[in-house]
């Protein structure tokens, strides 16, 4: 057996009196997307915090890459191949698409910065296109884009995104899921937090249920798509075949998002 990429081992974390996640596992290999979902504050970005080393670890251990990161800081895991993209304040809205990607390639060697640049963009053709506009002035879609890319030119192996797709228009939405498919065909690992539960299992090899910070199910994503406890009490009641006819925008009593 291989040894996953990211391995997470009964985490306990939280924010001074508070213990948020009380035993989190979680696993990642290359080549795979896996969603995180669950309530609001069931601890989804607590935990992305506490892998990349935002949040104390009080117990448990993360592995990344078969060597033991619990409490390595986040710069230094961004060097080692693990980079997150925030919710919100992911990129620098005064600086253009292209220095924001400057900043994202700071931990490389300086003479290999702008190749990587140049690489990454020609991923994302519409912010080539526009790559000496400042990201301030672009559209909510366009802007997670710009976040993901200037995470990506850091060359991670592991990326941790947290709520990509929260905000966006539906057609918005697609693009980014789009490129999630496109980054996990480079080889590249993500773990994804999201409301929109139904479409990041739909699109997860792996899915994790967190529940006041515990696991509460887990298994391929398409799985838990059709098991009937985890519909009922995370993803508003209809089963995963009639996402097309759920296309209601009321939450459901656990807080999540049903729309797809
Ligand atoms: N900086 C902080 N200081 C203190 N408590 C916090 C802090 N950040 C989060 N919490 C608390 O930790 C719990 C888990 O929060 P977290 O943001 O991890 O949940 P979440 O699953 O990401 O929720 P959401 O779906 O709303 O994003 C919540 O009770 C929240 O109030
Ligand atoms: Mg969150």
């Amino acid at each position: 057996m291989t040894t996953p990429l990211l391995e997470v081992s009964a985490l306990e974390a939280g924010y001074d009196d508070a213990l948020i996640l009380r035993g989190v596992d979680l696993a990642a290999d290359a080549e795979q997307i896996v969603a995180i979902v669950g309530p609001n504050g069931a601890g989804k970005s607590t935990l992305l915090k506490a892998v990349y080393g935002l949040v104390r670890a009080r117990a448990g251990s993360v592995r990344f890459d078969g060597e033991d990161v619990t409490g390595v800081r986040a710069d230094r895991l961004t060097r080692r191949g693990m980079n997150l993209v925030p919710q919100v304040d992911n990129v620098f809205p005064t600086l253009t698409i292209a220095e924001n990607l400057h900043v994202g390639a700071l931990v490389l060697p300086r003479a290999e910065r702008q190749a990587e640049i140049v690489r990454v963009l020609e991923l994302f053709p519409l912010l080539a296109e526009r790559h000496r506009q400042r990201a301030g002035s672009l559209s909510g879609g366009q802007r997670k884009l710009v976040a993901l890319a200037r995470a990506l030119v850091a060359r991670p192996r592991l990326l941790l995104l947290d709520e990509p797709s929260a905000g966006l228009s539906p057609i918005a939405i697609d693009l980014v899921f789009e490129k999630l498919v496109e980054i996990r065909s480079l080889g590249i690992a993500i773990v994804i937090v999201e409301q929109n539960a139904r479409r990041a299992l739909a699109l997860a090899d792996i899915g994790y249920v967190l529940d006041t910070g515990r696991n509460a199910y887990s298994g391929p994503g398409r799985t838990l798509l059709d098991d009937p406890r985890v519909v009922d009490l995370y993803l508003g009641g209809s089963r995963s075949g009639t996402i097309a006819s759920s296309s209601t925008s009321t939450s459901t009593p656990s807080g999540m998002n049903p729309a797809t």
